[in-house]
């Protein structure tokens, strides 16, 4: 349960372990991407997309945590438009978190490869091979992870000045101990 002054605790591990899987999905698709084709590289794109479609399914998880609890109130000496630009970067931020790993998948299903979820078993295709589309869901895939590190730049930056300039203990919320 929610207490006054910060997450629950499953919202709270839930922002901390997705945080670390869009990282290394982040690193991991920027360095396959350059490498040249060998065993090794064919390996990372299948990691990419196992730590994606995780992302995916507990980003899921995440939005129902929060939609069914209450967040922890702002602290008086936050202005209205911080707390705004604060709702609005959230928000922002789960339409990301849904939009990159869709992105990717469907490019993958566009470029005729099938997802095998941790080599296991095969996930759906909702898009048919289509090299055109393929094309555009790739520029789009690329285009939203590069959007998606800009407004976590942001985000971080926003709750570095709450925590060494404002002092006001907004990091607190989202951290499991106090
Ligand atoms: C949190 C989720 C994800 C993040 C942060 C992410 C990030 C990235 C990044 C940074 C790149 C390199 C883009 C570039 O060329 O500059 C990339 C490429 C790629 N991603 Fe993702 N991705 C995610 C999820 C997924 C998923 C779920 C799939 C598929 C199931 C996927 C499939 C791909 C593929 C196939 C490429 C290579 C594109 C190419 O051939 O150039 N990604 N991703």
């Amino acid at each position: 349960m929610p207490t006054k002054d910060r997450y629950p605790i499953t919202l709270i591990a839930l922002h901390w372990l997705i945080a670390i899987l869009i990282v290394t999905a982040f690193a991991l698709g920027t360095i396959m991407t350059d490498m040249r084709i060998s065993p090794t590289k064919l390996q990372y794109y299948s990691y990419h997309k196992w730590l994606g479609v995780t992302v995916l399914g507990l980003v899921a998880v995440r939005l129902l945590a929060r939609l069914l609890s209450a967040a922890p109130a702002y602290p008086e000496t936050m202005g209205i438009w911080q707390k705004n630009a604060a709702n609005a970067t959230h928000i922002l931020l789960y339409v990301l978190m849904f939009a990159v790993p869709l992105s990717g998948y469907f490019y993958t299903s566009a470029a005729g490869y099938p997802v095998v979820y941790l080599g296991l078993f095969e996930l759906p295709t909702f898009i048919a091979p289509d090299p055109d589309l393929k094309h555009t869901l790739k520029e789009l895939h690329e285009l939203l992870t590069n959007v998606m590190l800009g407004v976590v730049i942001l985000h971080v930056l926003a709750a570095l000045k709450h925590q060494f300039v404002d002092k006001d203990g907004i990091l607190r919320r989202m951290m499991p101990t106090k």
